[in-house]
């Protein structure tokens, strides 16, 4: 059935392909942006894709009440949110936690107030793998212990307890996803992920080496107690990602249970740097250069999800490959080779 759903930061990586998925299962959607790390071509594109009208935009940033109620005045009557708005970038949460607390968190506080005010509190928040910091046992379980790193960590877990806090006073139904790494493009190459500048990203980082845009790709530490020494992570397709935010939607439009739905989203799956890169070589049928180089400071040796409740709650799970990741993001990078902008 079709309902009205507020996505916030809907432009950007995974937004941008969730709004997809919600125009083709029949959602009207209005999308709350401030294009801080996004541009409106993607939503020209998505609407183009579904060959929908349905996608209405409210530019505004979401700490700031007065866009959040444009947002839903605009809609009439939402029906649940989802909440990408956010900043992601590990290594600059470091050096300026408090722009991370204000956006994230702060961010998070308005929207939820908003929707309170608007009588709407039905939500699906993007929270990440990382609130386990440096894990030790794998695969890694919704109940095992928040262990955050560092400040970009720290603001997701903030969020998550203040969501579990509103649950417990009733009368909310929030999913919390725990996302692992998602990677790839729409197979159309028409959206995709759209870094500036230097990609701190693998992914973004492979397809520019292939594209010759960068020289060479440098892997991050080749001595991690891995099988072969780089750093493992579990590398889903974001068009599996985009379809468990539809999915959960509605399971939470169903549901009546007062705790959050807390669920990792990832393959189960680990693959080491090489792997990755070996994968992309078969995939496109080019060559990676590469170095091997010192590790990244914040980096974990690996992290890898145990996908089976999202299995069972949702009924969700990861079904792309890594040659299906690969391939849809080498064709998202050559029909783009500089992303949305001068492109459009
Ligand atoms: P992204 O940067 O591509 O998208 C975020 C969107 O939010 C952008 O369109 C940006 O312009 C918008 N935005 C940022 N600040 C805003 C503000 N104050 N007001 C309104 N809009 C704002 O990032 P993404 O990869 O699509 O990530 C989406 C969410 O998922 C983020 O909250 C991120 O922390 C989380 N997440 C991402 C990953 C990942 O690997 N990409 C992993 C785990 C969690
Ligand atoms: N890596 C390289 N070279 C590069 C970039 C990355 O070797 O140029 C390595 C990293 O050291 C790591 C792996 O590739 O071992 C993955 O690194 P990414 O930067 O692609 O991803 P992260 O796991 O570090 O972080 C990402 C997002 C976070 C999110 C997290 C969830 O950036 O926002 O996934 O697991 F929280």
């Amino acid at each position: 059935m079709g309902r009205r759903v507020l996505v916030t930061g809907g432009a950007g990586f995974i937004g941008s392909h969730t709004c997809l998925v919600l125009l083709e299962q029949g959602h009207e959607i209005v999308v709350l942006d401030n294009f801080d790390n996004s541009s409106p071509e993607a939503l020209r594109r998505v609407q183009e894709l579904a060959g929908s009208t349905q996608l209405t935009l409210v530019e505004g940033d979401v700490r700031d009440p007065k866009a959040v109620d444009q947002a839903f005045r605009t809609a009439g009557t939402v029906d649940g949110v989802i909440h990408f708005a956010g900043l992601k970038a590990v290594g600059e949460s470091v050096a300026n936690p408090l722009h991370y607390w204000d956006v994230n968190v702060n961010g998070s506080r308005v929207l939820a107030a908003a929707m309170d005010r608007h009588d709407c509190r039905t939500l699906v928040f993007s929270s990440t793998a990382t609130v386990y910091g440096e894990p030790q046992t794998f695969p890694l379980r919704e109940d095992m212990p928040m262990a955050p790193i560092h400040p970009y960590a720290q603001t997701k877990v903030a969020v998550e307890q203040i969501l579990g806090a509103l649950c417990r006073a009733g009368s909310w139904q929030v999913a919390c996803l725990r996302y692992f790494n998602p990677v790839g493009a729409h197979p159309s190459g028409q959206i995709g992920e759209d870094p500036m500048g230097t990609p701190n990203n693998l992914f973004p980082f492979i397809t520019q080496v292939a594209a010759g845009r960068r020289e060479r790709l440098r892997i991050f530490g080749q001595d991690y107690a891995t099988p072969d020494g780089t750093g493992i992570r579990d590398y889903l397709h974001v068009m599996d990602l985009a379809e468990a935010h539809g999915v959960a939607l509605d399971r939470l439009f169903q549901r009546q249970n007062a705790d959050p739905l807390t669920l990792n989203i990832g393959t189960g799956r680990g693959l080491s740097v090489l792997e990755v890169v070996h994968g992309f070589e078969q995939a496109t049928g080019l060559t990676i250069p590469y170095e091997l180089v010192e590790r990244r400071a914040g980096d974990v040796p690996r992290l890898e999800a145990c996908p089976q409740s999202a299995q069972t709650m949702l009924g969700w799970s990861a079904r792309r490959t890594l040659e299906e990741m690969c391939r849809d993001g080498w064709a998202w990078q050559q029909a783009n080779p500089t992303g949305y902008r001068n492109n459009s």
